[in-house]
């Protein structure tokens, strides 16, 4: 996360700790976790910050490959709809979370570890929050665990990214 977020709470009992793969566009939820962070904001530090131009960018195998390369939730933010400087990215997002949660549901993943934000420059208290609720989200659903083993869901991935983007 940029300027790094500051811890909120320690481990669970059994240790698990979720990791977190963001998306977040470079114009609004990226700058609002820089905010956060240069204003001292705690918030939990499980995210690993991936900069997109847009939200709209996220192409849906990078948030399978995400899953499929061992994060327990992926967060997906961006600009509020009627903001996305590209028109219309994030409608476009919308879209494609509706129905990568139904490829997960079909995978075997519970949808709710995917998650999509609207969070603006300006909001970095916003973004803390976020962060800090999926992070506990995915603390109580517990580390990811699929049917199928990951070299098949790598192998799926591909096919279901086509389908979404479709
Ligand atoms: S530019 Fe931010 S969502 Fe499109």
């Amino acid at each position: 996360m940029p300027d790094g977020g500051l811890e909120t709470s320690s481990v669970t009992r059994d240790g698990f700790e979720p990791r977190i793969v963001a998306f977040f566009c470079n114009w609004c939820t990226y700058t609002a976790a820089d905010l956060a962070g240069t204003s001292r904001m705690k918030y939990a530090p499980n995210a690993r910050v991936i900069r997109v131009m847009c939200s709209g960018r996220v192409d849906p195998q990078f948030v399978l490959d995400a899953f499929a390369r061992g994060a327990d939730g992926v967060l997906i933010g961006g600009c509020h709809p009627g903001d996305c400087h590209y028109q219309e990215g994030n409608y476009k997002t919308l879209r494609r979370v509706h129905l990568l949660r139904r490829v997960l549901r079909e995978m075997g993943i519970e949808e709710e570890r995917l998650r999509l934000e609207w969070i603006s420059a300006s909001e970095g208290d916003r973004l803390r929050t976020a962060v800090n609720q999926f992070t506990e989200q995915l603390r109580t659903l517990g580390p990811l665990s699929v049917e199928a083993p990951a070299e098949a869901l790598t192998e799926t991935a591909p096919v279901a990214a086509e389908e979404v983007a479709a």
